[in-house]
C-alpha cells in the first residue's frame, strides 16, 4: 500500500499516537531520518527491519523515553515531546504500558505484586492494587501462579506476567520491544497471541518491535524500517 493510501485510510479512524517528521542523530549516525507514523485506536503495529535500522529508537521516541531532535510526537492530538521530564514520566506511567525482551520483573516480589506495582506507583493502596492485579491472571493463562516469584516461572509465564503488568494501568498504548526474543517459537507464538488479543480487548493500541515475520503477522499493520526511514508498509485485515 502506498503512503498516500495509508494516510487516507487513517482519516476515518481515530489516531491515538502519532509521530511526524521524527529525526534522531547519534553523532554521525541517523537513527531516525524523518519518520511519519500514525497508530489508530485498538490497532496493533509491528516495526520490523535489520539490526541497527532504528526500530528501538522509533519505539522509544514514540513512548516518550527518547526525545527526538526534530519532529513531533502526539498522544491523542497533544504534543508529548515538549513536556518536561516530570510530566512526561507521569504520562508514561499512566498512559503507556511496556513489555521488554526480558520481562524485567522484580525477582524478590511475587508475580501479583509485580503486576500491582504500577498501580501502587499511582497511589492505589496495596490491597486494592493487588486485587486489581489478580484479575489479569486468568485471562493470561496464569491462574494459580499469583504467588510465584519470577525465578519460579517459565520464560513464557514471566512474559505473560510482564504483559499483565503493562496492561494493569489500562494504558492507551502498550509498547513491546522484542517481547518474544528470549522465547522458543511455540511459547513466543502463544505470548504474542495473548499480547495482541488481550491488548485489543482492553481497548489499547500496541506498538511492537520484532525480527520475526510470524510474530509481526499477528499485528494489524507492519512497518519496515531501514537506515532510520520507513522502507515499506503493509496492512493486514484482522477480523
Ligand atoms: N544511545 C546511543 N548512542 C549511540 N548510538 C546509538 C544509541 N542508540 C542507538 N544508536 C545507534 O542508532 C542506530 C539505531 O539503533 P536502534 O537501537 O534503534 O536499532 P534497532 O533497529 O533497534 O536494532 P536491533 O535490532 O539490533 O535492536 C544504530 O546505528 C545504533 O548503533
Ligand atoms: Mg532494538
Amino acid at each position: 500500500m502506498s503512503a498516500g493510501a495509508e494516510r487516507t485510510s487513517q482519516i476515518t479512524m481515530s489516531t491515538v499516537l502519532a509521530g511526524y517528521g521524527l529525526t534522531k542523530k547519534y553523532g554521525p549516525t541517523s537513527a531516525l531520518a524523518g519518520v511519519d507514523v500514525e497508530v489508530a485506536e485498538r490497532q496493533s503495529l509491528a516495526i520490523m527491519g535489520p539490526s541497527g535500522s532504528g526500530k528501538s529508537t522509533l519505539l522509544h521516541t514514540l513512548a516518550g523515553i527518547i526525545r527526538p531532535d526534530g519532529g513531533q510526537v502526539l498522544l491523542r492530538g497533544e504534543r508529548i515531546d515538549v513536556l518536561g521530564e516530570n510530566r512526561l514520566s507521569a504520562l508514561r506511567r499512566k498512559r503507556f504500558g511496556f513489555v521488554f525482551q526480558f520481562g524485567q520483573l522484580l525477582p524478590e516480589l511475587p508475580a501479583e505484586e509485580n503486576v500491582a506495582l504500577p498501580l501502587m506507583l499511582e497511589g492505589i493502596p496495596r490491597r486494592k492494587a493487588v486485587a486489581r492485579a489478580r484479575r489479569w491472571f486468568a485471562p493470561l493463562g496464569l491462574a494459580g501462579l499469583e504467588q510465584r516469584r519470577p525465578g519460579q516461572l517459565s520464560g513464557g509465564q514471566a512474559q505473560r506476567v510482564a504483559i499483565a503488568r503493562a496492561l494493569a494501568v489500562e494504558p492507551d498504548v502498550v509498547f513491546a520491544d522484542e517481547p518474544t526474543g528470549a522465547l522458543d517459537q511455540a511459547t513466543g507464538t502463544e505470548v504474542i497471541r495473548l499480547l495482541t488479543s488481550v491488548t485489543r480487548e482492553q481497548g489499547a493500541s500496541l506498538v511492537m518491535v520484532t525480527h520475526d515475520a510470524d510474530v509481526a503477522a499477528h499485528c494489524d499493520r507492519v512497518l519496515h524500517v531501514r537506515d532510520g526511514r520507513i522502507s515499506s508498509h503493509s496492512q493486514y485485515t484482522v477480523a
